[in-house]
């Protein structure tokens, strides 16, 4: 019997941002454990993992606390439609709520694309419901460079062309500003003109495309996979400013930036802002179990209750 280091392809499983050209008929390079921040290939060798998975194993691997209290749950009540509910669930619920300081309810799914997707969902709903006019508020402000996900809402509001190519076009309404980037910034503005200037180009995107056709603007407070982009301090709050004048539903992404990533608990915190709808997920369960949340604040929740 080969080692599996020597065994010949087939290799049936398709990894995604791989090209498996070159990989085609060669041995397979197994990854077999994982301690703290270090991986272990299946001949011993041991890895830095610089990016933490995916930007998600935020208290490192091996814990074996977490894999107990999955243990636990699986062996007891592994599933349950979730139109029901348990204690578990609950108590997550209202620990996570707690722990962000923001009164609202929490939408549990799978991913963070799919978080995002429920957050946009949410807040075109929560404006056929509650919207005093009527009117049909559907699209969906984000920004170049930013990243929201892969299926297809959360990828419509990714502002990354090339992760595009290949699937378009997408769902319509979606459209998207520039973002805050000092470094590329024009050098004769200060930093504070910068986010001004950034935060102006979004209330004008506003403006011409009809402030009452827009339901959100979906942003994370630092955009991560498009490059670590800090905003400048007066922007976020002159965003916040900015959908609060026209009715809009502020969307805060936190997959990556939640849960310690950045310095303070949750990206927003650096500047004292409150979103509508804020996004996890990564971070959330440290990767060691498929989750997202959308937690909407109370005033959202609340446009949903009616008559059963
Ligand atoms: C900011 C941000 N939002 C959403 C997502 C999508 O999360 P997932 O890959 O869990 O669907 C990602 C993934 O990298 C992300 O970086």
């Amino acid at each position: 019997m080969p080692k599996s280091s020597e065994q010949a392809l087939p290799d049936h499983l398709w990894r995604p941002l791989t090209q498996h050209q070159g990989l085609q008929g060669r041995p397979n390079h197994f990854m077999v454990e994982a301690k703290g921040c270090y991986i272990t290939d299946q001949n011993g060798k041991r890895y830095l993992d610089a990016l933490s998975g995916l930007w998600c194993v935020n208290v490192g691997y091996g814990r074996r606390e977490l894999a107990d209290a999955a243990h636990a749950q699986m062996s007891k009540l592994p599933y349950l439609n979730p139109t029901l509910t348990a204690e578990p669930v609950s108590a997550f619920a209202d620990s996570l709520q707690e722990t962000l300081g923001i009164r609202g309810h929490v939408y549990f799914s799978v991913s963070g694309s799919e978080a995002n997707e429920t957050a946009i969902k949410i807040a075109r709903q929560h404006h056929l419901q509650s919207g005093a006019s009527g009117q049909r508020r559907f699209k969906i402000i984000s920004r170049y460079r930013a990243y929201h996900g892969n299926t297809m809402g959360a990828l419509a509001a990714t502002g990354q062309g090339e992760r595009k190519t290949g699937y378009e076009p997408g769902p319509p309404g979606f459209l998207h500003v520039m973002p805050p980037y000092p470094y590329r910034a024009h050098a004769k503005l200060s930093l504070e003109e910068h986010g001004e200037d950034c935060a102006h180009n979004l209330e004008e995107a506003i403006i011409h495309e009809g402030f009452e056709t827009i339901a959100a603007v979906i942003m994370e407070p630092i955009i991560s996979g498009g490059g670590v982009l800090i905003p400048p301090d007066n922007y976020l709050p002159r965003v916040r400013e900015i959908c609060d004048r026209y009715g809009i539903v502020l969307i805060f992404d936190e997959v990556v930036s939640g849960f310690g990533r950045t310095g303070s608990l949750f990206g927003h915190q650096h500047w004292d802002v409150q979103p509508d709808i804020i996004t996890f997920a990564k971070g959330l369960a440290s990767g060691y179990m498929p989750i997202g949340a959308t937690v909407a604040r109370e005033g959202i929740f609340d446009s949903f209750l009616g008559e059963a």
